[in-house]
């Protein structure tokens, strides 16, 4: 197996099997400190540095509070307005990281841009992890989504998954390639142009990720309604179909948002009737209306678990990446 030492964590394409686990097992090992609100001194003389030109919640936070957890440092901007790559210079890639490789350890990065964390990989002489990049990936959350599982189902192999939501979203990329790696078969269930609105984008898996995964043998299908194949499912995984443009910096909400159409939304009744009483229920988050409210305390959803997650398996990532755990 590759050392993580050093590594960038920029696609879960570059994912083998034994590294998945190599994850994991580090994340139950430091599943304690997270749980028990400790801090330790393992990452005590090591900075993160945050490079979020697209706003978040939970990836940059929960990278800093892993790192915090760890007994490290976090330095960086969430608002790339506010430096020289956001103003008047549209300062780039390269020049950027070339400052932020001084300033700390490792860097965190979300861009509007796909294959920005590449670009910035190519300069750093310091890691970088990919927390997101425009509509290409987001291993982060992605490998906190299957710690998830495993940690609740004590497997991955076996389980079939149905993922729902707008396929152009980076977390359903990363999940295609990690599950290449696990005996998993899955449904994709994304809109079709016009299916919100007159003019909607079309929603399904692009075919160049169709492609990479025919290549690498994963056993997926499509369905159009989420109704179809819920039935089936151990791992019922949801994003948004109302949602904004992710190669943008920012986009201000509209006063007249959609609703999510039913195919797309999994409510109470639809799992009460038709789910697997053991299936559980993933959303990355932010959510719009496609779980309502009233799903959160029924025995299905493990968002909160996967919130709780998204802090383990950063701390996992960076003392893996800062080469403490080998
Ligand atoms: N799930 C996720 O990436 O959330 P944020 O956009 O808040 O980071």
């Amino acid at each position: 197996m590759r050392s993580f030492a050093g590594r960038d964590i920029l696609s879960l394409k570059d994912f083998e099997r034994q590294e998945f686990f190599r994850v994991f097992d580090t994340a139950a090992l430091l599943e304690p400190i997270a749980r028990d609100r400790h801090t330790t001194d393992m990452l005590k003389n090591k900075v993160l540095v945050t490079a979020f030109y697209q706003p978040s919640t939970r990836t940059r936070l929960a990278h800093e509070a892993a790192m915090l957890r760890l007994g490290g440092h976090v330095t960086g901007f969430s608002d790339a307005k506010m430096t020289r790559a956001g103003d008047w210079y549209q300062e780039s890639i390269k020049d950027t990281v070339k400052m932020l490789e001084f300033y700390g350890d490792v860097i965190v990065m979300r861009h509007f841009q796909k294959g920005a964390p590449a670009e910035a990989a190519k300069w750093s002489s310091i890691p970088i992890i990919n927390g997101g990049d425009g509509w290409g990936e987001h291993p982060t959350q992605i490998l906190t989504d299957l710690y998830t599982v495993l940690v609740a189902r004590k497997r991955i192999d076996g389980l079939k998954w149905v993922a729902v939501g707008d396929m152009r979203m980076r977390t359903m990329h990363s999940l295609g390639y990690a599950l290449t790696q696990f005996d998993c078969p899955i449904t994709f269930v994304g809109p079709g142009p016009d299916a919100l609105f007159p003019g909607s984008p079309d929603m399904r898996m692009p075919e160049e990720y169709k492609n990479d995964f025919k290549q690498y043998s994963l056993n997926y299908r499509e369905a159009e309604s989420v109704e179809e194949v819920i039935a089936d499912a151990d791992v019922i995984l949801v994003e948004p179909v109302i949602q904004p443009d992710y190669t943008q910096a920012r986009q201000e909400a509209s006063k007249d948002k959609s609703l999510t159409p039913k195919e797309f939304k999994i409510t109470r009744e639809l799992l009460a009737t038709k789910a697997k009483s053991d299936a559980i229920l993933l959303h990355s988050l932010p959510r719009m209306d496609e779980i309502p409210l009233d799903v959160d305390i029924t025995k299905w959803s493990r968002y909160w678990q996967e919130a709780f997650n998204g802090v383990v398996m950063r701390m996992a990532l960076l003392a893996l990446v800062l080469g403490k755990t080998e």
